[in-house]
């Protein structure tokens, strides 16, 4: 075969040179035709869009016409004709064809009629070839770039925190625990605790569940940081909102408080948004038609309104009145209750119709790192609650008091000793600092409009299930 350099679809569709000689590789979506012409609709992952390869099959030997089915990986040379039977301007009447690698229709898990989402779910390492799952991780890669440059020409230092931690951040014991000690024959002291000062760090070690205390450190020094990795959580949650392994995004900021908090966070939300609407605009078509009807128009309508800013005080009286109004929830509503996601999307969804950052919530609820309030009752912590999804974002003010902090810190029983370190920031020359966390697949979420979490990460990881 000619050696002609190689066109990616994404850039083919757009040419309007006919009559060129080029080369195309990608895999088969289809095949149809008759003994006369052959229509082979190629996919190379570059774009949602197929290019249509027309073969005379009477011009090439009978083998490689067999062997051209659903999921063959082709090479095309031939000649860019205007098109008018095809959904593109463009396709390609084909000179040479090379099989790169064929594949057995009768084992091939994807076939020309639509599978449903669970049962890709199953297949995750050949759903990547779907035009639903091309869509969402080129979607999740812009928005991955979208972050980084919003940070990036804000000033932010991206900033690497530790993946094997110490310290439980958020304090809520949900951690995955890391080790080189034999399982089957542990080491105990005489009261018959396990003895970590063997174990490979020296000490117990776990995978992170928030880079943040990490990002402070960053942040009091640097002035304004942001993470973005992947964040490890063993909460038992099987839900269409929980991964037991995802990505975070942490900015920290030192000199802000909890408006301006809330401020980088609705700015930057936005950003992300409009950036798909600009930049994934093919995608996001695909999959408006597919699977949401109104997701162009729910995207769009973010980046109109501005978000309800709201204390968790006043959203507590808003769901007591949903309640004497007849609204039936499942959980109780009562002041210091932990929101279940029914009470966030009914103030989203219902009651304001938008986005809502929900504020000064009891600290009783809230992880032992927030600035505490006047009231000496509630944190500035904030909460952005989006429609379809509830919490998008958690973040506040930081208590940038040391006495204030060591007291909450002895008030949950945190082991000091482990703690030093933090409390430095605070001991040397603190100031009022502020940050947050977006769960990446939860805005992944949102901008597909996929409805389970498991389908916007490649290889998802929950409860009893690590496959691939
Ligand atoms: O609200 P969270 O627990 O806040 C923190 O971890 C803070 N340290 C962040 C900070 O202030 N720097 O988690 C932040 C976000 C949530 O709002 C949610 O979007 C996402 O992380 N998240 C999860 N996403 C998927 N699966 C899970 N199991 C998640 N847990 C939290
Ligand atoms: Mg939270």
């Amino acid at each position: 075969m000619e050696k002609i350099s190689r066109t990616r679809i994404v850039d083919l569709i757009k040419r309007e040179d006919f009559g060129a000689i080029v080369n195309v590789k990608g895999w088969v979506r289809t095949r149809r035709g008759s003994k006369k012409v052959a229509f082979i609709a190629l996919n190379d992952g570059s774009t949602i869009y197929n290019i249509q390869v027309v073969a005379d099959p009477t011009a090439f030997d009978e083998e490689t016409m067999k062997l051209i089915t659903t999921g063959a990986c082709l090479s095309v040379n031939g000649v860019m004709v205007q098109s008018v039977g095809s959904e593109q301007k463009v396709e390609i009447q084909a000179r040479e064809i090379e099989i790169l690698g064929k594949c057995d229709s009768a084992e091939y898990p994807l076939q020309k009629k639509g599978h449903t989402l669970e049962f890709l779910r199953e297949k995750a390492h050949l759903r990547l070839r779907t035009n639903t799952f091309g869509a969402i991780f080129r979607i999740r890669h812009n928005m991955a770039y979208a972050i980084h440059t919003f940070f990036h020409q804000k000033g932010f230092i991206y900033f690497n925190t530790p993946i094997i931690t110490a310290s439980d951040c958020e304090g809520a014991g949900e951690m995955f625990q890391v080790t080189t000690k034999n399982l089957y024959d542990l080491k105990k002291d005489e009261s018959g605790s396990i003895t970590y000062d063997d174990d490979f760090f020296g000490k117990m070690a776990s995978l992170t569940v928030s880079g943040q205390l990490e990002g402070e450190l960053g942040a009091t020094a640097l002035g304004a940081i942001y993470t973005f990795g992947p964040t490890f959580r063993a909460e038992n949650s099987n839900t269409p909102r929980h991964l037991a392994e995802f990505w975070m995004v942490e900015p920290e900021v030192a000199f802000i408080e909890i408006q301006e908090n809330m401020d980088l966070a609705e700015e930057f939300i936005k950003y992300c948004v409009k950036w798909a609407l600009d930049n994934c605009a093919d995608d996001l078509k695909f999959l408006n038609e597919m699977y949401d009807k109104e997701l162009i128009t729910r995207l769009e309508g973010i980046l109109k309104e501005d978000f309800v800013r709201l204390s968790y005080t006043e959203g507590i009286k808003i769901l007591e009145d949903a309640i004497k109004g007849g609204h039936k929830f499942e959980f109780p509503v009562y002041w210091g209750v932990d929101l279940a996601a029914e009470h966030e999307r009914y103030l989203v969804e219902e009651h304001f119709g938008r986005p809502v950052i929900l504020t000064d919530y009891p600290k009783e609820i809230k992880a032992f790192y927030m600035r505490m309030n006047e009231d000496g009752k509630t944190v500035r912590a904030m909460d952005v609650l989006f429609p379809k999804i509830g919490e998008i974002i958690g973040g506040s003010e930081r208590e940038a008091d040391y006495d204030k902090l060591l007291n909450a810190i002895k008030e949950r029983n945190i082991p000091m000793k482990d703690m030093s370190w933090y409390l430095d920031t605070r001991k040397f020359g603190s100031c009022p600092h502020s940050g947050f966390g977006l769960g990446f697949e939860r805005l992944i979420l949102f901008v597909t409009g996929m409805a389970n979490i498991r389908d916007v990460i490649p290889f998802p990881r929950t409860p009893g299930n690590a496959e691939f």
